[in-house]
């Protein structure tokens, strides 16, 4: 007899009860009220790692991992300092979660702002417990990355890519497939003003080209992420168009964004795309869990900060954080596989 969906949900997602004793753990600043705690799953053995599940990935973005603010080449009045130990706080949150997720997708951002060989060095200190735990690590680059020093240090943690010059990836899973697009755009120091460390967005032709290739090709699901949007990347209607597209992920905005994608109205078809919230520089802070379904991926939204612009102390905290964290804590969107009315 098949599982309730409602008691399979809650078994493989953080529940409210893990996010709350995260929270009490981690002294995360948000304080969120304890309501709802309705899982009826037992709790896990404390004597044994958590099993990883098959289907179920973690999909986070903009970690701006990197060296203490004083010591960046171009500084400003914010400091930064929090972010480093906000990507540690919400990698135990990973790895404490009722099942681990079989990979870890990155979304790019993982440099704090100029794409320097020691942020990734510090990168690879604060995600390796992830890999230890056995959980696959995959990422692509940000307009805030730079390819060179990324590789040199993250290698293990890109692939095989499928187009030159890029972190393009396929990652297969038991029931889709995770397509990572490289939509950095590296700035030409001699010929732009590099100081604020931001690299532009596109795919190129070549990667663009094995794209179309790939999807007109496959016969399993996609969900195509990149940093950046669909839309800056102009691919939006043909992830609209392909049949086996199901929804596309992006990073950049540091915040959770659920919009629908549409070709025209004659076709009616569409597709989610969502934006994932910072793993620890601003806004929202977080990242997803990603669950796989015979028909279907869901998402669920692990809410864990809001900051704007930067970490806060707690007496100038504004109770609309708070409101924001705990009503985006646990919200779940779909990404049916079937796109066409039957
Ligand atoms: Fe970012």
């Amino acid at each position: 007899m098949p599982m309730p969906l409602e008691r399979t949900d809650k078994e493989v997602c953080l529940t409210r009860r893990d996010f709350l004793r995260g929270c009490a753990l981690a002294g995360v600043g948000a304080a969120l009220p304890a309501v709802g705690d309705t899982d009826a799953a037992p709790a896990p053995d404390a004597a044994q790692p958590p099993a990883i599940n098959p289907d179920l990935c973690a999909v986070v973005s903009d970690l701006h991992i990197g060296k203490p603010w004083s010591e960046q080449k171009f500084r400003t009045d914010r400091s930064y300092d929090y972010i480093n130990g906000t990507v540690a706080r919400l990698v135990k949150d990973i790895l404490a979660m009722r099942f681990r997720p079989a990979c870890v997708f990155a979304l790019g951002d993982v440099s704090l702002c100029f794409g320097e060989e020691r942020d990734y060095a510090l990168a690879e200190e604060l995600l390796r417990p992830l890999e230890d735990a056995g959980i696959k690590l995959v990422m692509t680059a940000g307009n805030h990355d730079r390819r060179i020093p990324m590789k040199a240090v993250l290698g293990k943690w890109l692939g095989e890519s499928p187009v030159k010059g890029r972190f393009t990836s396929v990652t297969r899973l038991p029931k889709f497939d995770m397509i990572l697009l490289d939509s950095l755009k590296e700035p030409n120091p001699e010929n732009e003003d590099n100081s604020a460390g931001r690299g532009g967005c596109e795919l190129g032709a070549e990667q663009t080209g094995w794209l179309k290739d790939f999807l007109e090709n496959t016969d399993r699901p996609a969900l195509v992420c990149a940093h950046h949007t669909a839309w800056s990347l102009g691919i939006n209607k043909d992830m609209v168009k392909s049949p086996r597209v199901c929804g596309f992920l992006h990073g950049h905005n540091h915040s959770w964004q659920d919009n629908i994608l549409f070709s025209s109205y004659g076709r009616k078809t569409m597709i989610r795309m969502l934006g994932l919230p910072s793993m620890g520089m601003d806004r929202d802070v977080g990242f997803g869990v990603l669950r796989a379904f015979p028909d279907r991926l869901e998402m669920a939204k692990i809410e864990r900060d809001y900051y704007f612009p930067v970490k806060t102390p707690p007496q100038e905290r504004l109770p609309l954080w708070d409101a924001i964290v705990a009503e985006r804590h646990g919200q779940r969107v779909s990404f049916p596989f079937e796109k066409l009315a039957s």
